[in-house]
């Protein structure tokens, strides 16, 4: 079963604890919070503080994804928040194994993302130590853009190199994931669904929420 994960960056935050009960309703699985800096990535968001809100808000698994610069200095802020999956960006990165290694150190699952102009090649020493590979369908930075196509031929990529690699990480898909693009991203081999306008910028979020569990089932 695919899994559902509505980013709170299209939430309404003064009704944090009442839209995620919402999501919770429609079947969300996760929780994805967004973090950007304004530097790795032109918008800036919100920081462990939000996060932790959001861990007293539910039971639900964090997917916390770090769209900042020198992430290895907030994994610790982050962890304590209550984040339960941690995901940088390879292009944020320089010593992205020993990134990965120390999130895990945590006792928390270690993601890394890549922006739509990064292949899914520069992941293949990682395959075995990632928890989940993310594949950008925008570019990151801000909720509501265009999905694009050229994800889908990564998701196969990731696919193919799990497969190859005998790794076991979960396949993650970013960015304009609506009723029309979850289900060639489900085709292409995604496991985790990210949804923000397509659920929180909706007149029903449970509605919505549920529409898209039930094409990812
Ligand atoms: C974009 C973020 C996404 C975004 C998705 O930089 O990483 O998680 O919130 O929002 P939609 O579904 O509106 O593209
Ligand atoms: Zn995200």
């Amino acid at each position: 079963m695919a899994i559902l994960a509505p980013s709170i960056l299209s939430a309404d935050l003064s009704n944090l604890s009442q839209q995620i009960r919402m999501a919770e309703i429609g079947g969300a699985d996760w929780i994805h919070c967004d973090i950007m800096d304004g530097h790795f990535v032109p918008n800036l968001t919100f920081g462990p503080i939000l996060v932790k809100a959001a861990r007293t808000s539910t039971k639900l698994p964090l997917d916390v994804h770090l769209m900042i610069e020198n992430p290895d200095k907030y994994i610790g802020d982050f962890s304590k928040a209550g984040a339960d999956t941690i995901t940088v960006h390879q292009e944020a990165v320089v010593h992205l194994d020993r990134t990965l290694h120390m999130i895990k150190e945590l006792g928390v699952k270690a993601g890394v993302a890549i922006n739509p102009s990064t292949p899914v090649s520069t992941l293949e020493e990682v395959a075995e130590i990632a928890d989940l590979i993310l594949v950008m369908s925008v570019n990151p930075g801000f909720g509501g853009q265009r999905f694009i196509q050229n994800s889908l031929k990564k998701v196969r990529e990731a696919a193919q190199l799990r497969k190859r690699s005998g790794a076991k990480f979960l396949i993650e898909i970013d960015g304009g994931i609506d009723n029309k693009t979850a289900e060639p991203a489900l085709e292409a081999g995604c496991d985790v669904f990210v949804t923000g306008t397509a659920v929180f910028k909706s007149d029903n979020i449970s509605a919505s929420c549920a529409e898209l569990k039930n094409i990812i089932k």
